[in-house]
């Protein structure tokens, strides 16, 4: 199968807003209801029929986990017409499915796509993150630094105090140390429940959403796609994968990945140009959720493409179908 027609990222930008767009859509009668298996798998239909209307010849790489435990946009799917360029794509059709199914702010869908060979192949493990946004010093904060000095070296270089620095942190007992040593210098926190594409994201326009930093272990599949959007918004982030145990270091040989202690840039993780897509599910700082009327539901996307740095929120208004 040749791959080699050039991936016209222009081009393919609105179809892609419209798989998220309809991965919303589908997952929006689950908002609330108190079922994420119902809502990802509506999700998981919706943005999968829709990427077969591509003119692509599309392969998952950051799907729905291995193909023995996924069934659809399982890695290495291949999804698309089959007619057009070869391209990588990841994906996550409802990231936040327990923010869904109890109607909490910042569940998404997601979706991100690249030429041939774009992007890590993260396999299905934990990675530790750490984002800013836009307009620091290349490098000024690092995985390897203990996390006070990462709020020091962002205050300073914003010239501000730590404690004017708001960080966000998914709320798990294992970030427990990382949060109290934050505290200490003075910074504060946001903590989320779910959803760390979103948690990055908002480090890219911090006068909007009041995060400055992001940092703490989260999905892998979800750093390569937080890349995706980092690289279109602007901002660094730096991910580290974790493995608990031999079958998840097994996971990553499988896909791969041979030091497995390596500290990934954002463009070692997705090393081309790409276009990206998140719709709002629920309601959040970045994007507000589905909205209801009679009749119809309206949906917002941010729609981006790192090769201009172009940012556009899209608004959809749908009938209800019956
Ligand atoms: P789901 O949408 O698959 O439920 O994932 C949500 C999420 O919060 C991600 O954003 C994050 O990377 C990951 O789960 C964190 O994993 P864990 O809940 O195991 O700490």
């Amino acid at each position: 199968m040749s791959t080699n027609v050039e991936f016209h990222d222009r081009m393919l930008s609105l179809g892609l807003a419209r798989v998220a767009e309809q991965a919303a859509l589908a997952s929006a009668k689950w908002v609330g209801r108190g079922d994420e298996k119902a809502a990802d798998q509506a999700a998981v239909n919706a943005m999968r029929e829709q990427l077969n209307k591509l003119d692509i010849k599309g392969v998952v790489v950051i799907g729905e986990g291995e193909r023995d435990e996924a069934p659809m946009l399982y890695i290495g799917e291949e999804v698309g017409t089959g007619e057009g360029p070869g391209v990588d794509i990841a994906l996550d059709p409802l990231e936040g499915t327990t923010l869904t199914a109890k109607d909490m702010p910042n569940a998404l869908t997601v979706i991100a796509m690249g030429p041939r060979g774009s992007m890590l192949h993260a396999p299905d493990v934990y990675m530790e993150k750490l984002a800013i946004g836009p307009g620091f010093s290349e490098g000024l904060v690092t995985l390897d630094m203990p996390p006070a000095t990462r709020v020091s070296a962002l205050a300073s270089e914003k010239g501000c105090a730590p404690s004017d620095i708001t960080v966000c942190i998914l709320e798990r007992p294992r970030h427990q140390d990382m949060i109290e040593e934050v505290r200490s210098t003075g910074a504060s926190i946001r903590l989320i429940t779910d959803g760390d594409v979103a948690g990055v994201m908002h480090c890219a326009e911090p006068e909007k959403t009041g995060i400055d930093m992001y940092m703490g272990s989260g999905g892998a599949p979800e750093g390569v796609l937080a890349a995706s959007a980092l690289k279109c918004m602007g901002g660094q982030i730096q991910g580290r994968l974790l493995f608990r145990n031999d079958d998840e270091r097994g996971r990553a040989a499988k896909a791969g990945i041979t030091d497995l202690d390596k500290i990934y840039t954002r463009d070692e993780m997705v090393n081309e140009d790409v276009i990206f897509a998140a719709t709002g599910v629920t309601g959040g700082t970045l994007l507000p959720g589905i909205k209801r009327e009679i009749g119809w539901l309206t949906t917002e996307t941010i729609l981006m493409r790192s090769k201009t740095g172009s940012v556009r929120r899209v608004q959809y208004r749908s009938p209800i179908e019956e």
